[in-house]
């Protein structure tokens, strides 16, 4: 693990691509294990949970080549259908494996994948489901045994529009037999990415990013050739380092259609943007203005992955904004550690509000989650003095080289790594 050192008062300025999208390739790598021939993925991103999922797949016996950010796998040779526990431990979107492992060889065993730094992440819409298609579901000392004769297609109506289950889903209806129809699904850019991974690889699924998809499932699937989408988070977050900084950015490789809520917030505090049709060109305004309230919800709402991020950048707006939290119950850590840096955010149980202040002062800050750590680099980046930012795994796990892409932009920071561990259980640093 490691640590950001931030010199604040450094405007963002220049160009850079967006990188893979983590939340795209995951689902992505776990659908390869349904395809019976090598598929090509191009521009994956190169971070911490890309890797560790490329590892469950070789623990399954899939052969894997990578070049650069071009993996190449073959998924034929998979012969396990349970997944090690320590790497679910290390990683619970591991649990979009259970999805392809069943409609590959109708069995599978994954370790119950625990909560998160930001809340509890049940999985009961996934095993509801997965029940209702025909699994039979035994959970024993921390592991979910899923068997079933076969797999059929049915009508499955989610509670909630979970982006995990609707992905878990979409695997196994790929393979089960008849059709199956998603009502109230998740409609996620990243949904419909699947789906078109998919569908290339022979399935055939119709309706992805609207609340109903309707899957005909398929004997068999091949492998293709795929480019990743760009990452609509990590694309979000430069904006917001932009308008935080007063600097500006040229985004290439975006789909701004995919960060329509994002786009329309950052217009609202200021930020005057150009859009092209894969980049977005973004001026911050010399004084931000404050939001009256946003909302996190499931796609199209704002998404809950801009959270931090977008609060960063309220801290300084001229005026009060509120922000409620609706989708996870714990993601509001980041909140503490922006008022060390003299924000002034006051927080009644989901809801957030956050009265502008002039200027933010550097110290030493503790992120505790991927995008809340993130959230208090953008938020060193502006403050005066130097902002030292803990726990830089976290942001590993879902940006590329965070620092180097920032420094290429013109900010002044440099990744640390020590030899310090933290318990996030206890919050406390062990230095070694
Ligand atoms: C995905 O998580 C993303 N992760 C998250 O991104 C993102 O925040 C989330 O979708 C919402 O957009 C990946 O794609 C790897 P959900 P997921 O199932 O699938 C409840 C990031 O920072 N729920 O849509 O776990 C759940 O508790 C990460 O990149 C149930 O109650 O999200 C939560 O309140 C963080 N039962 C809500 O639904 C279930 O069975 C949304 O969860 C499943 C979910």
């Amino acid at each position: 693990m490691g640590r950001y050192r931030v010199e604040g008062g450094y405007p963002i300025a220049g160009e850079m691509e967006t990188k893979g999208s983590k939340n795209g390739v995951l689902p992505i790598l776990a659908a390869v294990l349904l395809t019976e021939s090598e598929v090509i993925l191009h521009h994956c991103p190169l971070i911490s949970d890309f890797f560790l999922t490329l590892e469950i797949l070789k623990s399954l016996g899939c052969r894997i080549k990578r070049d650069g950010r071009t993996v190449i796998i073959d998924a034929s040779f998979a012969d396990k259908s349970s997944i090690e526990n320590e790497i679910v431990q290390k990683m619970r979107s591991s649990i979009i494996f259970m999805g392809a492992l069943l409609g590959k060889y109708g069995e599978a065993c994954v370790g119950y994948p625990g909560g998160c730094e930001i809340g509890v992440r049940p999985i009961d819409l996934h095993l509801k489901a997965f029940r209702e298609m025909g699994v039979t579901i035994r959970d024993e000392k921390g592991f979910i045994y899923c068997t079933s004769k076969s797999i059929n297609g049915v009508k499955i109506n989610l509670d909630y529009p979970s982006v995990g289950a609707t992905e878990n889903i979409l695997l196994l209806a790929s393979k089960a037999k008849g059709q199956t129809i998603v009502y109230n699904a998740a409609c996620e850019p990243e949904i419909v990415q699947l789906a078109e991974f998919l569908n290339a690889c022979g399935a055939k699924i119709t309706g992805a990013g609207t609340e109903c998809i309707v899957i005909d499932g398929v004997q068999r699937m091949h492998g293709t050739e795929f480019t990743i989408f760009p990452d609509r988070i990590e694309a979000g977050t430069l904006l917001c380092a932009a308008a935080i900084t007063g600097g500006e950015i040229h985004l290439k490789k975006v789909k701004p259609d995919d960060m329509r809520q994002t786009l329309l917030r950052l217009d609202e505090v200021g930020c005057k943007m150009i859009e092209g049709q894969n980049e977005i060109y973004l001026k911050a305004p010399r004084v931000l203005r404050p939001v009256d309230i946003i909302y996190t919800g499931p796609y199209p709402n704002f998404p809950t992955d801009m959270q931090p991020q977008m609060m960063s950048v309220l801290t300084l707006a001229r005026g009060t904004s509120i922000i409620s939290e609706t989708v996870f119950e714990a993601r509001f850590k980041h909140i503490a550690e922006l008022c060390r840096l003299g924000a002034d955010i006051h927080v009644e149980g989901q809801t957030a509000v956050i009265k502008g202040v002039k200027k933010l002062q550097g110290c030493h800050v503790i992120g505790r989650d991927l995008r809340g750590t993130a959230a208090l680099i953008l938020a060193g980046l502006s403050a005066e003095g130097e902002t030292v930012v803990e726990n830089s795994q976290y942001v590993e796990r879902g940006y590329e080289e965070f620092e180097k892409t920032l420094t290429a932009l013109g900010a002044k920071i440099r990744l640390e790594k020590s030899g310090d561990r933290y318990n996030e259980k206890e919050d406390t640093f062990t230095t070694r």
